[in-house]
């Protein structure tokens, strides 16, 4: 029998795609140029060029054999001695090879933490709005995912997040940089988290893991720093990605790090590789791990973001529109105006004006707008969300 859960993950949910494909059928009307798309969080910017020049030195100096052969599952020793180096030297958490797991991205990252942590009927909390395919991949491990409402500017409420606590939480995911919000947690606020943790995991006998995902470290605007936090919670397992920094989301590359500290570090360590194992992850592209880790601590010109954060946020506000300015990530997270966020989606669609419904991130009443797309596109677009203000009587 074909099982519902697969019918059912496969046949609904995935708004984005579905918004996105709409764009592309109403472009071949109406012209690319009369179409703003602001659905789907790919990169807009180049890769670097010295991920190129190191593709290009591979390709010239390692056998077509040897670059295009299967990697071990958890990646070559060479690049996970790259990453657990880059992380020590980073942020002062001291990793060794033995805690780095190259990954399809942060996507099968968290697929294999969360398979790997979690039991049958246990509780993954995550600070609402989030990513929708969470979801999938909590109830993939057998467990049940738990909504915790965020404050108004999209910061961590404590007293919701301790009421959601029960002895059978095991994992709680936390995005920051935050799609779609933009958020940033602020150190205070994950000190506040791990004290929390601590004393819940005390009282329940057993760890509560912290999966970190931050595909979007480095996109952060001004002077904003990001907590890293392996630093202040043993029990955290960082999810990281080479698509938004590199601007490489097809390549498919990223890796986990189990902080060397964690409770029960060897059999989390075994775990990842059988649940690795279990979802078909035979191992990451050996010509891309090399490349990616030779560009450790490198961006695309993620500076061009920032332009376009700046025109969509204060074009937007000018407007009368409501939103919390981002700190990071490449998302505006908007307040629909009237609250009913299906109901301004199909309004801003009828003026070619493709946006997100929150729903789809766990927050109604809110509509993402992803400015990773050509500053122009923006910029053309700004008479047709000015209809749109003035349809709502901003
Ligand atoms: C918060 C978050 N986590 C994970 C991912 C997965 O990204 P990837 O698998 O390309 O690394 C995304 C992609 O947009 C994301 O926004």
């Amino acid at each position: 029998m074909i099982p519902k859960k697969y019918i059912t993950w496969g046949s609904s949910g995935a708004v984005i795609r579905e918004l996105a494909a709409y764009g592309a059928e109403r472009a071949k009307v109406v012209g690319p140029e009369n179409v703003y798309d602001f659905t789907i969080g790919s990169p807009s910017i180049e890769p670097p060029k010295k991920f190129f020049d190191v593709l290009d030195r591979l390709m010239k100096t390692v056998s077509p054999i040897e670059l295009h052969t299967y990697a071990p599952a958890a990646g070559l020793e060479s690049v996970r001695a790259a990453v657990a180096k880059y992380l020590t030297e980073t942020f002062g958490v001291q990793y060794s090879p033995n805690d780095i797991y190259m990954t399809h991205g942060a996507s099968s990252a968290l697929a294999i933490i969360l398979a790997a942590l979690m039991s049958e009927g246990e509780e993954a909390l995550v600070l609402a709005p989030y990513f929708p395919e969470y979801k999938i991949y909590v109830e993939q491990a057998g467990g049940t995912l738990i909504e915790v409402p965020c404050d108004e500017d999209f910061q961590v409420d404590l007293a919701a997040l301790e009421a959601k606590l029960t002895p059978k939480t095991s994992v709680i995911i936390i995005n920051s940089p935050n799609n779609p919000s933009g958020a940033v947690l602020s150190p205070d606020s994950v000190k506040a988290i791990a004290e929390l943790l601590n004393k819940k995991a005390a009282e329940y006998g057993h760890p509560i893991y912290i999966v970190a995902d931050e595909p979007y470290r480095e996109l952060v605007y001004g002077d904003v720093e990001v907590p890293f936090i392996p630093a202040y919670y043993d029990n955290t397992v960082y999810c990281y990605s080479f698509s938004k920094s590199l601007s490489l989301p097809g390549e498919r590359i990223g890796f986990l790090a189990l902080s060397p500290k964690m409770t029960e570090h060897d059999n989390a360590w075994a775990a990842v590789c059988g649940a690795g194992r279990a979802l078909g992850y035979v191992c990451v592209s050996t010509m891309f791990q090399q490349a990616a880790a030779e560009c450790l601590g490198v961006t695309a010109d993620i500076s061009k973001y920032d332009d376009n954060r700046q025109l969509a946020y204060s074009a937007l506000s000018d407007m009368g529109f409501n939103c919390v300015k981002p700190d990071g990530a490449f998302y505006l997270f908007i307040k629909a105006p009237g609250g009913d966020s299906q109901a301004f989606c199909r309004k801003a669609m009828e003026k070619d004006i493709l946006v997100v419904p929150g729903d789809a991130f766990g927050c109604p009443g809110y509509v993402r707008l992803a400015y990773c797309v050509p500053f122009d596109r923006i910029k053309r677009s700004l008479p047709a969300f000015k209809a749109l203000a003035e349809e709502y009587g901003l």
